[in-house]
């Protein structure tokens, strides 16, 4: 593929004054995620060129150790390294309050400015309760709230959540983060479809046999084993980030890039999805094994977990879409931990040929066309499709073109959270979910919470349990 001109750096507005306050500002997302995120803002000069920096928890810490603590988590966690200019400038801007010192008031005397970006960083239990903080000292006016997900562990607690936060905050105030929508390569899935008149036109029943998401890792729960017990490979990826993939994959073109107009579209999807079946979803956990060589130990030994657990580190279902365009198209689903590979892609799996007119290859042998989204790593898009080998015998072989983003826009991607801050403090919903997409996810997958099918064991380093592969039928997986 032809590398195309290195990408010029648009010119963005810095969005208009504001205080940005983190709460939960000491914890693991701001450490390894937010400060970083502020940070390369800073760089691109994408921060509002007015308002503070406030670092908000419940212990106490000095303002000096705060600092201290930021500085190491750009240090550690930045995709770009850190400059002292920079971090100086930061550094001047960054405030840090305690609950148990001042708490709220102590906010509210500092951060003046009428606007503000609220990052609840927080367990969601702790949602309700800073809602209602924010508003006895009116601070809900005028404040942008960003939620992170489990928005709710099943469509009950989801609407109970909305609720809350709908005591204080209106819709357009809530801004919910899946940070899926914020790589460029998911985002990419909109412009590859819409740009392009070709593939748009088979990009329905007629021309398309299924569809394969794949979101896999690596590593295992890091430590998160408290928190991964109570939600499984289910809640933690499929009814957020998978959802959100296949949603953008298979909507119907939105009548404008605005914000409500994707998100009208990108649910209506979802409301055409039936609740997936039980009999169709493979639960698995993984066991000890080898990744990278390495010995890892199976899950039920992880610390935080119970030596019986029944939770799923790993789940493949299939699901259909019941509308003209996807009747009768399956969609394969599948996420896990301790996988092979960080891997996240989606295969487009085109109909086969209906007959081979070469004598060397029998129509067992003629491959169907397959387009490959790679969502990460390697982010790209690849097209696999029949040529003659070369011969004085007429026989066909796959082959493949490809197409890298790095070594074609020769640029480096922000990250997804600096993309997703910068959006929220400018105000745009686009890339941020909507409560009744929300709710329409958890119905799809509400089934398979109520009646877990029973749980299959994995080794660790192998693509997940073998019923998974009964699920695809006879083509597999593309990734095994
Ligand atoms: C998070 C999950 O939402 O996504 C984690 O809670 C998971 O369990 C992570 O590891 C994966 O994100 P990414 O960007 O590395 O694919």
């Amino acid at each position: 593929m032809q590398p195309v001109q290195p990408v010029q750096p648009v010119q963005l507005e810095p969005p208009s004054p504001q205080d940005v306050i983190l709460v939960g500002g000491t914890g693991d997302l701001a450490q390894r995620k937010l400060l970083p995120a502020i940070y390369n803002l800073e760089l691109d000069g994408l921060l509002p060129a007015e308002g503070q920096i406030v670092g908000f928890a419940r212990s106490q810490r000095t303002l000096d150790a705060y600092h201290e603590f930021a500085a190491g988590s750009v240090a550690r966690h930045s995709r770009r390294p850190f400059d002292a200019a920079a971090w100086e400038r930061l550094r001047k801007r960054m405030h840090f309050i305690s609950e148990a010192d001042g708490g709220w008031a102590a906010v509210a005397e500092y951060c003046k400015l009428p606007q503000r970006l609220v990052y609840l960083a927080t367990p969601p239990s702790a949602f309700g309760r800073i809602a209602q903080d924010l508003a006895s000292h009116r601070l809900a006016e005028g404040t942008r709230l960003v939620i992170e997900k489990p928005f709710g562990h099943d469509l009950e607690s989801a609407m109970a959540l909305g609720a809350t936060l709908h005591a204080h905050f209106d819709e357009s105030q809530i801004f919910r983060i899946d940070h899926y929508m914020g790589k460029e390569t998911v985002q990419n899935i909109l412009v590859f479809r819409f740009g392009n008149s070709l593939f748009e036109r088979a990009w329905n029943r007629d021309a398309i046999d299924h569809m394969q998401i794949t979101i896999g890792e690596s590593i295992g729960v890091e430590g998160r084993g408290d928190f991964y017990e109570e939600t499984g490979a289910l809640r933690d990826i499929v009814q957020n980030h998978a959802l959100q993939v296949l949603s953008l994959l298979t909507m119907e073109p939105p009548v404008s890039f605005r914000a409500e107009a994707v998100r009208d579209e990108m649910v209506k999807l979802l409301h055409a999805v039936p609740p997936a079946s039980p009999a169709l979803a493979v639960r698995g956990q993984y066991a000890g094994g080898a990744i990278d060589e390495s010995l890892v130990a199976g899950y039920r030994e992880e610390p935080g977990v119970a030596p019986d657990s029944e939770t799923e580190t790993s789940i493949a279902m299939q699901l259909r879409i019941d509308n003209w365009r996807w009747s009768g198209v399956p969609i394969y689903l599948r996420a896990g931990k301790r996988l092979p590979r960080r891997v996240s892609e989606v295969h487009v799996v085109f109909r086969e040929a209906p007959i081979s007119y070469f004598e060397g290859t029998p129509i067992s042998d003629l491959a169907s066309n397959h387009l490959t989204l790679r969502i990460q790593p390697e982010e790209g898009i690849s097209f696999s499709f029949m040529a003659k080998q070369p011969g004085p015998e007429v026989r066909a072989q796959q082959v493949r073109m490809n197409f890298n983003y790095g070594d074609s826009f020769m640029i480096e991607p922000q990250e997804a959270y600096e993309r997703l801050l910068h959006d929220a403090m400018r105000g745009d919903h686009t890339l941020f979910l909507r409560e009744d997409g929300i709710e329409q996810a958890w119905r799809i997958v509400e089934p398979v919470l109520r009646s877990p099918s029973e749980l299959c064991f994995y080794d660790s380093g192998t693509w997940g349990p073998e019923e998974a592969d009964q699920l695809v039928g006879p083509n597999g997986w593309h990734l095994h």
